[in-house]
Parts: structure tokens; C-alpha cells; sequence
């Protein structure tokens, strides 16, 4: 990745419109990196805020390092009409590592004992895999989870263990049952919530100058 943003060069319009560099977001990488480096004691971070302020690009950069920090990345997506569907995410989850479905089947029901036993089956199931590796599970629109999975996901990150849960949400607004499980996560001291803000004016103008392959801009555009 270059951070050179003064060699003007032509657009290509041909290429997807995504900004070549990361802009900003230091403070933000650093606490992502330290969970990174800890990913074996576990727990949950969450990335929080609007839609487009750029949640999902901090979760690229950081498992863009998965290899370097020795660690087995997963990474899956709530779509919102999922929502209403039971066990969507968890079935997305299991499909995705290539588990066998009777991991839910067995289990099938929605009391909360029943879904702390899918919980503490599939985290043995996923560490598993991993063959020693810390796992980070990356879910992205945790907004859009289904109530069930989300007490599944609860389960996975209740207690310390191998596995680091990443979620995107949009604050925008959270639905209660949601609110209720980072809640929880908090009163059990195994998350770490960052909010992410919009990036600065002058950070906002180096990012459209670097996605259209400009020349760094002149003064007075940042303070527009
Ligand atoms: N700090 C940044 N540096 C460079 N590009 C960024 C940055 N933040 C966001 N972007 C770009 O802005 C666009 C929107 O960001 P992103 O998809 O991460 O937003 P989001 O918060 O995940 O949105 P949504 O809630 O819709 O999922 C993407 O093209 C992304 O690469
Ligand atoms: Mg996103």
C-alpha cells in the first residue's frame, strides 16, 4: 500500500472506485491491532457507526495482517432478510468453515439452554479447525443478526477461549435485541466497542484524491 499522494496520474475509470490507501483511522487500528496480537485470550470488538463511515474497510485492513499474525480469519455478513430466518447467521457460520449442519440439527430448539449448546458446540468445532491458531470470527451488519444466532454468538464469546469475535453494526438504529447483546457482552467485561466517526474534512479530500489517482490536495480544498 503507498501512501504517495503527490504523483497526479490519470483516472482509470474501469477499476472499482475504492480508495487505494487506508486514510486516518490510526487510533482506530491500534486498538484492532493490539486485540489482534491477543487474539487468543478471546472476547469481542465491535465497530460501531453510520452507514458508509467505513467499518468495513477497517476489518479488511486488519485481516489483511491475519497471516502475520498468525491467525485463522472467518468472515461472514448479516443481509437484512435474514433477520426474520432462525439461525441464519449461525448456518452461514457452520457453511462457511465447511461444518456439517447437524452441529444445529442435533440441537434443534430455541430455549436459552439449547442455544448455549450450540454455542459451546460450535466453538469447540470452529477452534478446532484452526489447528492451534486463534480464530477471528469477522461478522459483518451484526444489526441484521437473528435473534437466535445472536444468543449463539453470546455463547461463543462468554467465556475466554481461542476465538476473537469482529463485528460491524450500524448504530443507525441498533434493533433492541442487538442493543441487548452488546450490552451483555459489556457486562461480562469481554468486549471493546469503537465508534467509528467521520473522517475529517482534510482526510475526506485526501481520500477522493487518492481514489481518483490526483495530486495531493491544494490547501484550500481542506478547508472547504
Ligand atoms: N479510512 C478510509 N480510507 C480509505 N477508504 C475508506 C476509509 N473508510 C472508508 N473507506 C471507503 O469508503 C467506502 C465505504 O466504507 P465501508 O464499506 O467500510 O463503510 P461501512 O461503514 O462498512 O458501511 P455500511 O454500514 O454500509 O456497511 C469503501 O469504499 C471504503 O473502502
Ligand atoms: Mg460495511
Amino acid at each position: 500500500v503507498s501512501s504517495d499522494l503527490t504523483t497526479p496520474g490519470p483516472t482509470d475509470w474501469s477499476r472499482p472506485l475504492v480508495c487505494p490507501i487506508l486514510i486516518g483511522r490510526q487510533h482506530e487500528l491500534k486498538i484492532l491491532r493490539y486485540r489482534l496480537a491477543s487474539a487468543w485470550i478471546g472476547g469481542a470488538v465491535f465497530l460501531l457507526g453510520d452507514p458508509g463511515v467505513g467499518k468495513t474497510r477497517l476489518v479488511s485492513e486488519l485481516l489483511a495482517m491475519s497471516e502475520t499474525a498468525d491467525v485463522f480469519p472467518v468472515r461472514v455478513a448479516c443481509l437484512e432478510p435474514e433477520r426474520a430466518e432462525p439461525y441464519s447467521l449461525i448456518t452461514k457460520i457452520v457453511e462457511t468453515v465447511g461444518l456439517s449442519l447437524d452441529l444445529l440439527c442435533d440441537r434443534a430448539g430455541s430455549s436459552t439452554g439449547r442455544l448455549r449448546q450450540i454455542g459451546h458446540a460450535l466453538r469447540t468445532s470452529l477452534v478446532r479447525l484452526t489447528a492451534g491458531k486463534p480464530l477471528v470470527l469477522a461478522i459483518e451488519d451484526l444489526q441484521w443478526s437473528d435473534q437466535s444466532s445472536l444468543a449463539v454468538v453470546l455463547s461463543l464469546v462468554e467465556r475466554p477461549s481461542n476465538l476473537l469475535l469482529l463485528a460491524t453494526l450500524r448504530t443507525s438504529p441498533l434493533p433492541g435485541d442487538v442493543a441487548k447483546f452488546l450490552a451483555e457482552t459489556n457486562r461480562l467485561r469481554v468486549s471493546t466497542e469503537i465508534v467509528v466517526r467521520p473522517l475529517e474534512r482534510a482526510d475526506v479530500a485526501r481520500l477522493i484524491y487518492a481514489t481518483l489517482n490526483l495530486a495531493a490536495p491544494v490547501p484550500s480544498w481542506t478547508t472547504l
